[in-house]
């Protein structure tokens, strides 16, 4: 298996554990033990490292929320002035009016308005907002607020931030000051949905004793003006809810992303299980098929098409699991980009290839005979556009060079690297039209590995062996390599005319390899560490596009669906002492979006790659 071995260590102590509070506030809002791997802590919007204003209203309008329309069926006993909306075992959802009861906050404020749209406050200074009351008793922990917003063209091009918020009126006027949303998220003029968990360890926000202010407030150098279009409160179940399920749909974040593959003129695709990993089959997940075909007009098999899944003994060739995958994808029109023809690694190897005892000869003629009824069979199935041919021929380090005594390919061909050419003149033989690929790890670190690559594909070229593009797998660090680096990388496959694609692009939040692990662990998912990978994400798509021209763009696919089901928690399972905490994908554990999925889009829309 693999395979980064960086030399660097590079800290992300900096990146903080913690997530700053406002002057009135708690110092911190991420419980990092009672977080779910994979999830944003405290809020699900966009974050930035700026305190709110912690200046208490300085006069305190009474509680002034909704009338009731009807008594919330729910243990939880939201105030009487609540209008429950919608209740369930695990939340309550209560609509807060837009029509009355709020008030503007911060020093200076000009006053809220109300229209047809809702409530308006002008954002003509920093913690300039809007605020509603909900009258104690209320049980506000955990509860998730949600308000969809527009903001004006001039708010837009202020740069200005959101910033949701609550805080108790009274005491030390403590607050829920993490959730985010950047500039970014907003378009002017259009409607964009926050939410904020309010997560006080201390439960704080369970309050008998004082009212709690609600609302949000700008953050920056702000101008024009903000509307809040509608806003509710989902309470959470407290302890009657034994059952354990949680308001997590509520509070999830969204990259406000239609369709990931919509924002490219190139395939996005992305690596399933399918047999291999039965609870994440996407033939029989429902959540994984609404995901992938929302977001993806390309499928990997994680494994079912590698040689021992295909051709387990000789001339056994078993299709069956891998054409119901190709199958289903092809009824949604998604194409298959096939992985892998030739890999030297693990069990996926067949035994007999393992254990061949016969002549060099005769082994790569079995060689070509697996590569030609593959390709040949996966022909007729028009959807599979291009194959991984070989995987991971070459060796770290410097110098790097062919693999020789770790590749049975190496060995039984004679110890010799000619099984690579053989295996490109088979596939192309076998089917003229699909796109072959050379492809591994590493070669995006611009080092001895990418020029002996390089040096590989030019040999090819000037002997006239087909190979039309090469497979970038890039799974990364967090920090390492740089966009720069990884331009460069691609930049040398550009000037052979070659087709860049990024097979198996994930970004490691710890990985044993990156960043010095684990003397820098990072332990929690924290929302400062779900905008660094969201902004490298951001910055890797950008260095695609910046790098390779659209005719040679094969396209761009992630390494999984969410972060439950990564190859990286699976390998490092020892050193992560069996927690997942590599969080490498664009969806997290409960199929939500995460930042890194808007980060993603943010390149593909052209958008300033942002931390924020
Ligand atoms: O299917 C068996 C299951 O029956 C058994 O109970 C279980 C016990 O460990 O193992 C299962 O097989 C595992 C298989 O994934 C399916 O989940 C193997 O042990 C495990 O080694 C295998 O790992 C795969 C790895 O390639 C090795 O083939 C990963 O899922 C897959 O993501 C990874 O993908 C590779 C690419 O092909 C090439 N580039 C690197 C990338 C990451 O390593």
């Amino acid at each position: 298996m693999r395979h980064i071995k960086h030399a660097f260590c590079l800290s992300l102590v900096t990146l903080g554990l913690t997530a700053c509070g406002g002057g009135g506030g708690k110092s911190t809002s991420v419980a990092a033990s009672s977080m779910a791997p994979g999830s944003v802590a405290a809020s699900s919007v966009i974050a930035s490292s700026a305190p709110a204003s912690s200046t208490p209203a300085s006069s305190v309008a009474p509680s002034s929320v909704a009338a009731p329309s009807s008594t919330p069926a729910s243990s939880i006993a939201p105030p009487s002035s609540f209008a429950a909306s919608s209740s369930s075992a695990a939340a309550t959802l209560v609509n807060l009016s837009v029509t009355s009861g709020w008030r503007g906050n911060g020093d200076g404020n000009s006053g809220i308005t109300y229209s047809s749209d809702g409530v308006s406050f002008t954002a003509a200074g920093d913690n300039l907002g809007a605020v509603t009351d909900i009258a104690a008793p209320i049980q506000l922990e955990d509860a998730v607020f949600t308000m969809i917003v527009k903001v004006s063209s001039e708010f837009k091009s202020s740069g200005a931030s959101l910033q949701p918020f609550a805080q108790i009126k009274g005491g030390a006027w403590a607050g829920e000051w993490d959730c985010w949303a950047g500039n970014d998220l907003f378009t002017a003029g259009s409607d964009v949905t926050i939410t904020c968990t309010i997560a006080e360890a201390d439960k704080k926000f369970d309050q008998t004793a004082n009212d709690v202010q609600i609302g949000v407030q700008a953050k920056g150098t702000p101008t024009g003006v903000v509307t809040i279009k509608s806003a509710s409160v989902t309470l959470k179940q407290k302890a009657s809810n034994s059952s354990g399920a949680s308001s997590s749909a509520a509070s999830a974040y969204s990259a406000n992303v239609n369709s990931l593959r919509e924002l490219a003129t190139f395939p996005i695709g992305v690596a399933v299980s399918n047999t291999d990993s039965p609870s994440y089959n996407i033939l029989t997940n429902a959540s994984e098929k609404t995901l992938v075909e929302k977001h993806f007009d390309q499928m990997t098999a994680g494994n079912i098409m590698k040689m021992s899944y295909l051709q387990p003994s000789q001339g056994n060739f078993t299709f069956t699991n891998a054409d119901a995958f190709v199958d289903y994808a092809k009824s949604k029109n998604i194409n298959i980009h096939g992985h892998a023809l030739v890999w030297h690694s693990d069990y996926q190897v067949p035994n007999f290839m393992k254990n061949w005892s016969g002549s060099a000869a005769d082994f790569l003629t079995a060689l070509e005979t697996h590569i030609t009824n593959v390709v040949d069979h996966y022909e007729a199935k028009d959807n599979l556009v291009s194959w991984d041919v070989v995987n991971e021929a070459l060796t770290d380090g410097t110098p790097s060079n062919f693999r020789t005594t770790d590749s049975t390919f190496y060995v039984k061909s004679g110890n010799s690297a000619v099984y690579i050419e053989r295996a490109f003149k088979a596939a192309r033989a076998a089917n003229a039209g699909v796109k072959l690929y050379y492809n591994d790890y590493n070669i995006e670190q611009n080092n001895s590995k990418t020029n002996k690559m390089i040096e590989m594909v030019t040999d090819f070229q000037a002997r006239s062996i087909p190979i039309d593009g090469i497979g970038f797998q890039m799974h990364v660090c967090l920090n390492y390599p740089t966009a720069t680096t990884i331009a460069a990388a691609m930049k040398k496959v550009v000037d052979k005319g070659l087709m860049v694609k990024i097979t198996e692009l994930d970004v490691a939040i710890n990985q044993p390899y990156c960043d010095n692990y684990p003397a820098n662990k990072i332990s929690a998912f924290t929302q400062t560490v779900a905008l660094a990978q969201k902004k490298r994400y951001c910055e890797i798509v950008k260095a695609y596009l910046d790098t390779v021209p659209a005719n040679l763009r094969g396209g761009i696919s992630v390494w999984g669906t969410t972060n439950a089901n990564t190859w990286l928690d699976d390998l490092y399972r020892t050193q992560f002492d069996n927690q997942k905490i590599s969080w490498p994908l664009l969806f997290d554990s409960s199929y939500n979006d995460k930042p890194a999925l808007r980060g993603f889009a943010d390149a593909l829309q052209g958008t300033a790659c942002s931390n924020l």
